[in-house]
């Protein structure tokens, strides 16, 4: 999750010209004239590049097209798992043998801990309780489709200059692949920090200085965590190609003093082509579609780098969009606002996503930072967090709240997933405490603020039939 927000513009953007998105058909062979034609021109010249996408066109394995599989991706984030972060896990950094009560990261939590056979006990323990296999069977039940898994870089490639502890966490990502697997789940594998950190984020696993550009390494042992991604988890018929997509950077900041647009834009065609590269057709049962961050900056800034048609072979990649309303300035809008800015956001990626598929990657019912500092929820249970917000008109609002994003999402890119599964006092940002409560529905197809023909918005002012919710308060 970002701290910061990048989407005041879509409070300008009006809700005009809006055009529909052409929906492939379920089952559209993936190697229509125009792909095979891209793959084949390539010339002798580019000795590497060409080969890897001949080697793209695998032709026996079907490839993922992750977000234009002919259904929405409906999915939600397994964070706070594998990288921990304050606000998501309060209990572990707020521990009474931790002095210091404003650990930022994992990085300083790691540093924190003397003992660190102890540290390795305490994160064991974590992965063995935050997601269990009732959480997947829970999932499928809600009618998701899609996790996305935060994986940390030192799981598969440590470095003795970081604090973290290495490959610990791998018995549980494999147990989670497995998870998917059983419960009919896609995944998405999402490389969510990198050495030296893309953001500056707590999420990158080292809050402060983004310096992932800093030192060729950094880059070379991101692609080594991604080639390994492919080896393990890709080659492996055991999965079943449960793997649809893989990220290779989660939220990377781009900018001045940040990551220079062409230091990341090398760094995902390098990650693209090793990702094809390394997977092995003979072993692999579905090609992973290679997902990029538009790292937080327009659609359209992008139009460029893509437009090489040579190297983008169609379908083989997809953009993923973080859509927030819980930061500065949005944090103050109303509830009208919020639901405005939902609806603004399909102009936004409509025609992107006829170009290359547009998933909303992260999203939450926020609209403040409530709890989201950890130490002001300190102790508060997630049913002391939903009273706060159990009031008729925010009941309402959040279920309205919810349409107006996944109904955007749906109908103007390739689908959305929310950010988080569960968390321990953010009911906003908690999926299934959300679905408890009534502002989620449990059938994913179900709408209930469907706008009458002629409706400006993309949600109507009042629900079509009467809602309750789990608890509420008058007013
Ligand atoms: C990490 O990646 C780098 C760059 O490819 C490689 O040299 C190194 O051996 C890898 N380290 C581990 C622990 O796999």
């Amino acid at each position: 999750m970002r701290k910061v927000s990048v989407l005041v513009t879509l409070a300008l953007t009006l809700v005009s010209g809006a055009s529909r998105v052409v929906s492939l058909p379920a089952g559209q062979a993936w190697q229509d004239a125009s792909d095979r034609g891209s793959e084949l021109s390539r010339g002798e010249a580019d000795g590497q590049v060409a080969r890897v996408l001949k080697a793209d066109a695998f032709p026996t394995v079907p490839h993922a097209k992750f977000g234009r599989s002919g259904r929405p991706v409906r999915g939600v984030n397994l964070g706070g798992w594998f990288i921990l972060e304050n606000w998501e896990n309060p209990s572990i950094f707020l521990t009474d043998d931790l002095v210091n009560k404003d650990i930022p990261d994992e990085w300083t939590w790691m540093n924190s801990i003397s003992d660190k056979s102890d540290a390795k006990q305490r994160l064991l323990a974590h992965y063995n309780s935050w997601i269990t296999e009732a959480d997947f069977q829970k999932m499928a039940e809600y009618g998701l489709n899609t996790v996305r898994l935060p994986v940390p870089h030192w799981a598969f490639n440590g470095s003795s200059s970081e604090p973290y502890l290495d490959s610990i966490q791998l018995p549980w990502i494999s147990k989670a692949i497995g998870w998917a697997r059983d419960y009919n789940l896609d995944m998405v594998l999402d490389l969510h920090t990198v050495p030296g950190s893309q953001n500056g984020y707590d999420n990158s696993g080292r809050a402060g200085a983004i310096a992932f550009q800093n030192d060729p390494m950094n880059a070379a042992r991101a692609i080594d965590a991604l080639v390994k991604m492919v080896q393990w988890y890709v080659n492996d018929p055991q999965w079943k190609g449960v793997i649809k997509a893989i990220e290779v950077v989660n939220e990377p900041k781009m900018g001045q003093g940040q990551i220079p647009r062409s230091f990341l834009e090398k760094f995902y065609r390098d990650s693209y082509t090793a990702i094809r590269k390394a997977i092995d057709p003979t072993k692999a049962p579905v090609i992973p579609t290679v997902l990029l961050s538009d790292a937080f900056v327009s659609q359209s800034s992008w139009d460029n780098f893509y437009s090489d048609a040579n190297f983008w072979a169609s379908g083989s990649y997809a953009i993923d969009t973080h859509h927030y309303e819980a930061f500065a300035p949005l944090n103050s809008y109303s509830y009208d606002q919020h639901i405005q800015i939902a609806c603004s956001v399909g102009p936004s990626i409509g025609p992107t996503n006829k170009k290359r598929a547009v998933v909303v990657g992260e999203f939450s019912l926020g609209i403040d930072t409530r709890c989201v500092p950890y130490k002001p929820c300190k102790g508060v249970t997630m049913e002391q967090d939903v009273r706060t917000l159990n009031k008729d008109s925010q009941n309402l609002f959040a279920r309205k709240f919810w349409e107006a994003q996944t109904s955007t999402f749906e109908q103007y890119g390739g689908g959305w997933i929310f950010w988080n599964w569960k968390g321990e006092s953010t009911s906003a940002w908690s999926y299934k405490d959300a679905v408890k409560q009534g502002w989620i529905p449990s059938n994913l197809d179900e709408r209930v603020f469907k706008p009458a023909a002629g409706e400006q918005s993309c949600v109507s002012s009042q629900p079509n039939v009467p809602l309750s919710f789990n608890t509420r308060q008058d007013g």
